[in-house]
């Protein structure tokens, strides 16, 4: 059960979850509600958390891959899901099941395939860039992790697909935010549409985002309002302006990639999180790299 009291007041929950209901947008696996509560707590037995991931294959799968990857630098390969457990802890597990459960929830969409090219080209480009420039800042600003960094670019832009499934002109109204060279949200809001931030916000929500990437999520457009946020949630936000600024630097021709962000706008996000442009090639180094 979502709460939404506090931090929702004054979102039009009843219009957007109306939306998401008229559509069937699947709701998390039952595995991922049943790991939750487990998931965070970091003493969890790895001996339940292996037997509850025992029950889905693919993810056992998944695990022992993230944990047989190079990244982790083990002598030996692990074969075991309780030792995978309890090399990567709850944290990084937890965000493996949500972002391949997310993925094949919308793989499973009816949208019109080069919307859902496009949509992936874009997001997938920004939580990789989110989870980079979240590990270079992670030192000096212990609040940012860098999985859930990748987690929020995920699933920033996820309301374009929800709103896509509605209905398929809204692919004009991204067309004509590009050709205008106008923020996305104006145009939503021009249209009479329901801000992709607020769907995704919900949306992350439900499926178990931490509080302070949801809020980066619902505010990814209005940089304005986003003096309200924690510091924490500040710090993601200018992450993702960050991630969206760069992934475009690499990839002009995205159809939604470039959110509008000004010169201004990337400036003040640096200027928050204290990334200076010497980290800011750093980075790009590291993108060049990948
Ligand atoms: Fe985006
Ligand atoms: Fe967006």
């Amino acid at each position: 059960m979502i709460d939404f009291a506090g931090e929702d007041k004054d979102l039009d929950l009843a219009l957007i979850k109306q939306l998401i209901d008229s559509i069937h947008i699947p709701s998390p696996p039952q595995l991922l509600l049943d790991l939750r509560e487990l998931l965070q707590s970091e003493d969890a037995d790895p001996e339940v958390i292996a037997s509850m991931l025992g029950r889905d294959s693919a993810l056992a799968a998944k695990t022992l891959t993230i944990v047989n990857s190079p990244l982790y630098k083990l002598k030996e390969p692990v074969s075991s899901i309780a030792r995978a457990a309890v090399l990567l802890g709850p944290r990084i597990i937890q965000s493996a099941i949500i972002s391949s459960a997310f993925r094949e929830m919308v793989s499973g969409l009816i949208v019109e395939k080069s919307f859902l090219h496009e949509y992936w080209r874009h997001s997938l480009s920004v939580a990789e860039i989110c989870k980079v420039v979240a590990e270079r800042l992670h030192a000096a600003n212990r609040s940012i992790n860098s999985n859930d960094a990748y987690l929020m670019g995920l699933f920033h832009d996820a309301g374009m697909v929800v709103l896509m499934v509605k209905d398929n002109q809204y692919l004009q109204s991204i067309l004509r935010s590009k050709a205008l060279y106008e923020n996305l949200a104006n145009v939503e809001a021009e249209d009479s549409l329901i801000n992709h931030a607020d769907v995704a916000y919900f949306m992350s929500k439900s499926w178990g985002l931490s509080g302070d990437v949801r809020r980066a999520i619902r505010y990814h457009h209005g940089a304005q309002d986003a003096l309200a946020l924690s510091p924490a949630a500040d710090s993601y936000l200018s992450i993702l302006i960050i991630a969206e600024y760069l992934s475009v630097l690499y990839d002009e021709e995205q159809m939604f990639g470039l959110e509008f962000r000004s010169q201004q706008e990337i400036m003040a996000a640096m200027q928050r999180v204290n990334m200076s442009i010497v980290d800011l090639k750093k980075v790009q180094a590291t993108l060049l790299d990948l």
